[in-house]
This record gives structure tokens, C-alpha cells and sequence, in this order.
């Protein structure tokens, strides 16, 4: 059965909103999907700033839910065709998703329509879908500023984490690198710039958790490494070039090391032939990490995908099909008859911290004690 549904996504720095529908057929189609990036307010300070995220939230969703309203309308999809209304309930700042979650509600009771509240980090593990036929299981690498994690996706609801980072995420470490090294905010693309002038082998630096057998990562001694060699031994712009030649190759390698572990634990379990490997987040768009994990996908016997950036950083058509697909699972599980509530309703929870494999994040906890570390996500 057809469906169309409204997406809105606000739980870091980016405001969003899209239409997807999927059709009889199966097919997917993102009717709009538009986002307003905060980037330049964050930019002065070095970070995203929560208070100032949330604030430009506020001033922004009523326009851009406007503006993707439109877009589909263009398409002949008015307001009248949508079916359930989908926003990120968490992980991710609290006070923007607040914003985007009432907003979702607001829109969800002026209109009659069922609310489905989504975990940011199963629309990132679904948004290959909305433009790959990937079927499941397959496995993901969520590289991005807020998580590094390796998911096995078994299908929708239905998750395992293989691993994740016990303190930074590699895109953090990405932009704390670049600020130390004085190249402005977002770090990653500046210092994959400078990366592209500089000699890798030049400085060595830390492999954490290298007699680990997991797939979990950790960032923060080469953050402190880098930061020792920047203040210690750069002194020129070829010395800045080669630091981050070297860190680019340091936080590649462990991806990819991580990566292959989680692929032989995949292979173990389902055998298979060419099961997908899908890289997601803003990380992905990284030249040397892209390359050197399609390589690795190839030896391993892996189809390496990644969606197109724009579905791979943070937007609200992954939060619209994400809620598309639970809510078409919900329905069909109920045995839908129009009047049940198979829906979040107007009492879902804005959650700070949220794992999208909660089993595991019980049972194996990154942070064993409780406090304000609690696993982000
Ligand atoms: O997925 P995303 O847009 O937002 C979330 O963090 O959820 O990812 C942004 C992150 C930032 O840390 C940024 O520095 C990093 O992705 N990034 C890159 C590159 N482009 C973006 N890191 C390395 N190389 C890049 N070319
Ligand atoms: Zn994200």
C-alpha cells in the first residue's frame, strides 16, 4: 500500500524537512527534502552551541516545512496526500529535538495524523534505502560528527551494534584536530585540504585499542597526540600539511581495521554473497576513508555503497522513510483497521540519549559507570 509521509529533523545543527513516499511498488521517492544549516552561527565559537541551536530551530522549521510542503505540492503531492507525520524523538540535543518533535506534534494534531517518533540513528541506518534497493541484513559504518558506530542492520527495529567509539566520534576528531591546528569549523573538509599538500608517513601517531578484539574505536589519545606534535613540531605550512596527512591516515586506518573485524563477525554469521557495506554519515564524504573502505569492501567481499552525501549527513528524508517503514510495519503487525493507535501519538519522549541496540547498550555499557558519560547513543 502506498504511503507518504512528512519528516522533520532537528537534533544537532541542521533544521530539515522532506516528503517521501513510497508507492504500491515499493519504490521510494523523496518529494522534497530541504535543510537549513546552522553552520555559520556555530562556526565563530568552534562547535555547535546547544542554546543557539535550539533558538535557530525555532526560528526556522515553520518556513522550511512551508518550503517542503510546496516542493511536493509542485509534484502533484498536496498537504491531503500525507499519511503520518515522522520526527526524531532522539539521540541529539535536547532542545532541538523538543523543536522539531512539538513541531511534528503540533502538525500531527491540526491535521488528524498519526506521530511516529524515530531514533535518529535508525534513520541513518535506513537512508541507503531511499535511494539503493538494499536489502537486509547488511552492515553499516555511521561515521559522522556525532557517532561512529558499526551496526549490523538485520532489518527494520532490528538492530546490532557491533561497535562504537568509548569517547570521540571520528568526525569530532576530525573538527577538534583542524581547530587545534587553527583551520576553522567544520574541521573535516579544511584539514582533508590540507591532507592533500602533506606526506602521511611524516609523524607517527598512537593506534588505540590495537590488542582489543572488538570493533569499538577511540579517538581521544590521537586528538592529544596531534595536539603535542602541533605545539611541539609544526612550525611551518609543510609541517601543518604533513600533521594532518598523518592524522587523516591515523583515523582512516582504524576505521578500517574496525571495519574488517565486523565484516569476518557478518561473514561468520550469514555467509552470503556480496553482502552490502554501507558507509553513512559525514565522514563518508572523506576522499582517503571512502577509498580505503571500498578497497577493504572488495577484498572482503563486500558491495561497498554509500548513499549520495546528501542523505549521508544529517537530513529529514532518512527521519521521513525511517518512520515510513516502523509505521507501515506497525499497521500491518496491528492489522490495521483505522481505528487502533499504531503510532507514538502525541506522548512520545524527546531522549537526550537513546540507543538504537538498547540490549546491547545494557548489557555491555562503553561507560560502566552511570553519570553524566551515559552512552550518547
Ligand atoms: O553527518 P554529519 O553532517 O553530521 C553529524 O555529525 O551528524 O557529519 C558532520 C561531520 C563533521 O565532523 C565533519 O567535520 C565531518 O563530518 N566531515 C568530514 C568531511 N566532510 C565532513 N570529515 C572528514 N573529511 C571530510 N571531507
Ligand atoms: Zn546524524
Amino acid at each position: 500500500m502506498s504511503l507518504c509521509v512528512l519528516g522533520v529533523e532537528s537534533s544537532c545543527d541542521e533544521t530539515a524537512v522532506a516528503v517521501v513516499r513510497r508507492g504500491d511498488d515499493g519504490a521510494v521517492e523523496v518529494l522534497s527534502s530541504v535543510i537549513h544549516s546552522q553552520v555559520v552561527k556555530h562556526a565563530v565559537y568552534g562547535g555547535v552551541v546547544p542554546e543557539i541551536a535550539a533558538r535557530s530551530h525555532v526560528e526556522t522549521i515553520d518556513d522550511l516545512a512551508r518550503l517542503a510542503l510546496a516542493e511536493a505540492a509542485e509534484k502533484g503531492v498536496g498537504v491531503d496526500a500525507i499519511d503520518a507525520v515522522a520526527a526524531t524523538a532522539g539521540p541529539g540535543l535536547i532542545g532541538g529535538v523538543m523543536v522539531g518533535l512539538s513541531f511534528a506534534k503540533g502538525f500531527a494534531l491540526s491535521r488528524g495524523l498519526p506521530l511516529i517518533g524515530v531514533n535518529h540513528l535508525e534513520g541513518h541506518a535506513l537512508s541507503v534505502r531511499l535511494t539503493h534497493d538494499v536489502p537486509f541484513p547488511f552492515l553499516l559504518l555511521l561515521v559522522s560528527g556525532g557517532h561512529c558506530q558499526l551496526l549490523h542492520v538485520r532489518g527494520v527495529g532490528d538492530y546490532e551494534r557491533l561497535g562504537t567509539t568509548i569517547d570521540d566520534a571520528a568526525g569530532e576528531a576530525f573538527d577538534k584536530i583542524a581547530k587545534t591546528l587553527g583551520l576553522g569549523y567544520p574541521g573535516g573538509p579544511a584539514l582533508e585540504a590540507e591532507a592533500a599538500k602533506g606526506d602521511a608517513a611524516r609523524f607517527t601517531l598512537p593506534r588505540a585499542l590495537l590488542g582489543r578484539k572488538d570493533c569499538d574505536f577511540s579517538y581521544s589519545g590521537l586528538k592529544t597526540a596531534a595536539a603535542k606534535i602541533a605545539m611541539e613540531q609544526v612550525k611551518t605550512p609543510q609541517d601543518r600539511a604533513d600533521l594532518c596527512a598523518s592524522v587523516q591516515a591515523a583515523i582512516a586506518r582504524q576505521l578500517v581495521e574496525r571495519s574488517a573485524r565486523a565484516m569476518r563477525a557478518f561473514k561468520a554469521e550469514h555467509g552470503g554473497d556480496s553482502p552490502a557495506f554501507v558507509v553513512a554519515g559525514g565522514v563518508a564524504a572523506n576522499k582517503t576513508v571512502r577509498s580505503e573502505l571500498s578497497a577493504l569492501a572488495q577484498k572482503e567481499g563486500f558491495e561497498f555503497v554509500a548513499p549520495p552525501l546528501a542523505y549521508c549527513t544529517d537530513n529529514a528524508a532518512m527521519i521521513a522513510l525511517a518512520g515510513l517503514e516502523r509505521f507501515a510495519l506497525m499497521r500491518a503487525a496491528a492489522d490495521y483497521d483505522g481505528d487502533k493507535q499504531v503510532h507514538d501519538g502525541l506522548s512520545a519522549l524527546a531522549r537526550p540519549r537513546w540507543p538504537l541496540d538498547e540490549r546491547r547498550a545494557l548489557s555491555a555499557p562503553i561507560h560502566k559507570f552511570s553519570g553524566r558519560k551515559g552512552a550518547k547513543a
